[in-house]
């Protein structure tokens, strides 16, 4: 289901959703903020990593979980690999509460792919820019409401055959998991969240 501003584009036999005007400039106001907050508050990684948790739980079979906003209920929230991420969902919060007509499920999402430019790394054409891509459907995601079940996230204490299980059910590939773990040259580990100690370099 596509919130009620979003219309449906057709792109070489394939549809996609295409967001309104008014969406679309808020899209670019809310992206200005994203911005300003991360870079105040230091908080990209978590950003970022609130941004994952909220996609990585989608179940490619099923079609349930994903990014559709279900991780700032507490009952998600309290999922064991969400541990510290009530600190990401209440930055958000006011930047939710200036735009109503994003919802959680899209503003999260972009939340992440703002962490990911403020900190140099790839950026997405402005949808302002380029309005014939089908990236759109990154900002019309609905909010729904049921969590998904626990245990769909990685457990950093297992090896790769878990890995491959995890990011197989949400449809993902080897060559997938190599270039999400990019995400890891952000941030850090804190114990008092994981329980894991940071061997980054
Ligand atoms: C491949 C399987 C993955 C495992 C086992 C894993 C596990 C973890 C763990 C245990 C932490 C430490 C959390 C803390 O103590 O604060 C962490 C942090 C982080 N993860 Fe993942 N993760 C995985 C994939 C990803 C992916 C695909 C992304 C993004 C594309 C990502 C983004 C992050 C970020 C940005 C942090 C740092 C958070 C911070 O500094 O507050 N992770 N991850």
């Amino acid at each position: 289901m596509l919130m009620p501003q979003a219309m449906i584009m057709a792109v070489e036999g394939k549809t996609y959703p295409v967001v309104s005007e008014e969406n679309q400039k808020a899209i670019e106001k809310c992206k200005k903020k994203l911005r300003g907050l991360i870079q105040e508050k230091h908080c990209a990684p978590i950003v970022l990593r609130l941004a994952w948790h909220s996609a990585g739980t989608f179940d490619v079979k099923t079609k349930t979980g994903g990014p559709f906003g279900t991780i700032r209920h507490p009952v998600e929230l309290a999922h064991g690999a969400n541990n510290g991420l009530d600190i990401a969902v209440r930055l958000l919060e006011p930047i939710k509460a200036e735009f109503p007509i994003i919802s959680y499920a899209d503003l999260y999402q972009l939340a992440g792919v703002v962490a990911v430019e403020v900190t140099g790394g790839l950026r997405y054409p402005s949808i302002l820019e380029d309005r014939s891509v089908p990236y759109l459907s990154l900002v019309v995601l609905p909010d729904k409401t049921d969590p998904p079940p626990e245990g769909r996230l990685t457990d950093a204490t297992k090896g790769s055959d878990h890995l491959r299980d995890v990011f197989g059910h949400m449809g993902l590939s080897d060559k997938d998991i190599v270039a999400l773990s990019g995400g890891y040259t952000f941030g850090r580990c804190h114990k008092e969240r994981s329980g894991q100690v940071d061997v980054r370099i």
